[in-house]
């Protein structure tokens, strides 16, 4: 898979490249990561991306003609072009999984009051948010989007299948943990997980992952019943 992220600020999304899953993931060629500079789109003196808006109001918004030349520039045949925005679809597990399937990604990230709306009308294929807030930018966002993605390509977390059973993949939040020590500061590992009976393991962290749903996130099992 390739993503190509397009930004005014290239140097924060280049972190990744040397960043845990993602950065294994780029060594052994799974995912290939660029940074896209919109400045360089610019055909304005001095590079210029913002303008003033028009109908007033505070602030200043990215200008159409180096967002879609970036856009056209970086977009192949099978790209799907994803704007990271506020007033997207709040991102699920579910999106991350479907999105894990593509081939190609460019996403886009705005600044200061956001884009010109016509850009979205011409080159967005969807808008993405990461949560009900809004940030100054959509580096974060996009950062949090290809981590979540990495981790589900083929081989990015090596032999490692834990993912399957990542909390939310199936509806719920995984069981509690543990590892050594067995006592740490007078609490004990459940006795259970030591038994070695994996059957009796099985059905303990299944009660377990129900029972924290419904403790941390009603909403999740309300969800669930709906589904069903
Ligand atoms: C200050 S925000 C602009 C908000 C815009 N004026 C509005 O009210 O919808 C600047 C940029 O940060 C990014 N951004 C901010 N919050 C986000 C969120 N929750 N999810 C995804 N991107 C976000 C977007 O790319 C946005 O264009």
């Amino acid at each position: 898979m390739e993503i190509d992220v397009l930004t005014l600020f290239p140097e924060v999304v280049d972190v990744l490249n040397s960043y845990g899953v993602i950065g294994r993931a780029i060594e052994k060629e799974i995912f290939s990561l660029n940074s896209i500079n919109i400045r360089d789109f610019s055909k304005e003196k001095h590079r210029k991306v913002d303008d003033e808006l028009y109908g007033g109001g505070c602030g200043m918004l990215m200008t159409p003609q180096p967002l879609h030349d970036a856009i056209s520039w970086a977009k192949k045949k099978d790209g799907y072009v994803i704007f990271l925005s506020p007033q997207g679809q709040v991102l699920t597990q579910e999106k991350l999984i479907e999105l894990s399937k593509k081939k190609h990604l460019v996403l886009l990230c705005g600044h200061y009051e956001g884009i010109d709306e016509r850009i979205i009308e011409l080159d967005v294929d969807e808008e993405i948010s990461i949560g009900d807030y809004v940030l100054s930018g959509g580096e974060l966002p996009a950062m949090v989007l290809i981590d979540g993605i990495v981790r589900r390509l083929d081989g990015a977390l090596g032999n490692d299948n834990s993912v399957l059973e990542d909390s939310l993949s199936n509806g719920l939040l995984k069981y509690p943990q543990y590892t050594r020590p067995r006592d740490f500061m007078g609490l004990q590992v459940p006795d259970v997980l030591l038994s070695g009976h994996h059957a009796n393991i099985e059905k303990w962290q299944k009660q377990q992952s129900l029972e924290k749903t419904e403790r941390k996130r009603p909403d999740l099992i309300k969800q669930l019943k709906n589904i069903k």
